[in-house]
């Protein structure tokens, strides 16, 4: 008998071409121009709401600069892993510097924030261990407890008591894993009543903060100073590719934590280091976050603008409290077809579909940065007004 071809799923996989010949197919759009609040699509101009740069800095002369002169200094790339050739003393001082900013003993760089869950989830989890993890968490730590060798029980979204219930019931050692600011929705994991759970039945806790850390909190420290209760945050993981306007991630802990970490993490060991020009854009991202906090407050006012828009006209944009404000549509094609109407419209936003989000709840991802201005907002509202009426999404 003929062995099946295992590519036979590949050539079978039409869902993407159908999309296509309806002519709704919305992702891999090419952008063009430098990053930052409006740009060109398709030669069409769009206010950008579909970006995680939060504090806009990607197109920061500042950050540019830094990032060029690093590349003068030190080269393109490290070709090898941090544990091999690719630590260079940037590295080490972006972590001293993160260390002293997220106020913990010590900090470790990842290439990306995905390597950042898989590495540590995978290292710290082991077989005879325990992971509870919020159902509604990011891909990436998912996938982390699927690559550790623990047991993985998921408890209802921000659900305290399903949460305790689990507790009392396994005895393992455990870890609680979250998301600080959850990554479709832009809403809050319940941090303060988590951490009492983890304290009373000794379980520990990460948070996931790729959407807190530079966006939360007073100084930006993310979701843990948001609640005041960043001691009883066990480690305190992030990405560079949002607030921070590049890319890496970094996890940040105890001594003895990170230590372990660094020698036992395969996404760090087994990859090469974050490029020279990466290390010092977050470096320069980090010192202007610290230099000029008014950032955060210019972008928790352009969300806020947006939200209260959106909500007056009667969008369902659930219960966000971060830059991120979800209109939620629930079926996929309608979803698709909002997208398009708004991108002809002069509006990105980003459609987030099953399996991403459960199948009824599909989406648009709106995000907003520091440098939307009022004007810009008013204008994405005055569209966002007109394709909701006409898709009966609003009265
Ligand atoms: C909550 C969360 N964690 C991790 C990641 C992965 O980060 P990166 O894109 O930097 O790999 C993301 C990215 O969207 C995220 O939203």
């Amino acid at each position: 008998m003929r062995r099946p071809d295992i590519f036979k799923k590949c050539i079978d996989y039409t869902r993407a071409d159908e999309v296509k010949q309806m002519g709704l197919y919305p992702y891999f759009k090419p952008l063009s121009g430098q990053v930052g609040p409006v740009m060109m699509i398709e030669n069409h101009r769009v206010i950008m709401l579909g970006s995680n740069n939060y504090l806009g800095l990607t197109n920061n002369p500042e950050v540019m600069a830094r990032s060029a002169e690093a590349i003068k200094r030190y080269g393109t790339g490290c070709t090898g892993s941090r544990f091999l050739n690719g630590t260079l003393d940037l590295h080490i001082e972006l972590e001293e510097k993160l260390a002293g900013f997220l106020q913990r003993e010590r900090v470790l760089t990842f290439s990306t924030g995905y390597q950042t869950n898989l590495g540590a989830i995978s290292a710290l989890c082991q077989k005879d261990d325990l992971i509870l993890v919020d159902r509604s968490v990011h891909a990436s730590i998912i996938d982390g407890t699927r690559l550790s060798y623990a047991r993985v029980v998921k408890y209802h979204h921000n659900d305290m008591e399903h949460l305790e219930h689990l507790l009392e019931r396994e005895q393992d050692p455990a870890i609680i894993i979250t998301d600080g600011v959850f990554s479709m929705e832009g809403d809050l994991a319940d941090l303060p009543t988590i951490a009492k759970l983890a304290r009373k039945h000794g379980a520990r806790l990460m948070v996931d903060d790729a959407h807190g850390v530079g966006v939360m909190g007073a100084h930006g420290r993310g979701t843990p100073e948001y609640f005041d209760c960043e001691r009883d945050v066990d480690l305190h993981v992030g990405t560079f590719s949002k607030s921070f306007a590049c890319i890496g991630g970094f996890a940040a802990g105890s001594d003895k934590v990170i230590d372990f970490m660094q020698h036992e993490a395969r996404s760090e060991i087994f990859s090469a280091s974050l490029p020279p020009a990466a290390v010092a854009t977050v470096m320069a991202a980090l010192e202007i976050l610290q230099r000029q906090p008014e950032l955060m407050v210019q972008m928790h006012k352009a969300a806020e603008r947006a939200r209260g828009g959106l909500r007056s006209m009667g969008f369902n944009v659930g219960n966000s409290e971060a830059p991120i404000v979800p209109i939620i549509i629930g079926d996929t094609l309608t979803t698709f077809r909002v997208w398009q109407a708004l991108d002809q419209g002069g509006v990105f936003t980003n459609p987030v579909v099953s399996p991403a989000v459960p199948p009824d709840r599909a989406m648009l991802r709106t995000s907003y940065m520091a440098t939307h201005t009022d004007e810009m907002i008013d204008s994405a509202l005055e569209v966002f007004e007109k394709v909701g009426r006409r898709f009966g999404l609003i009265p």
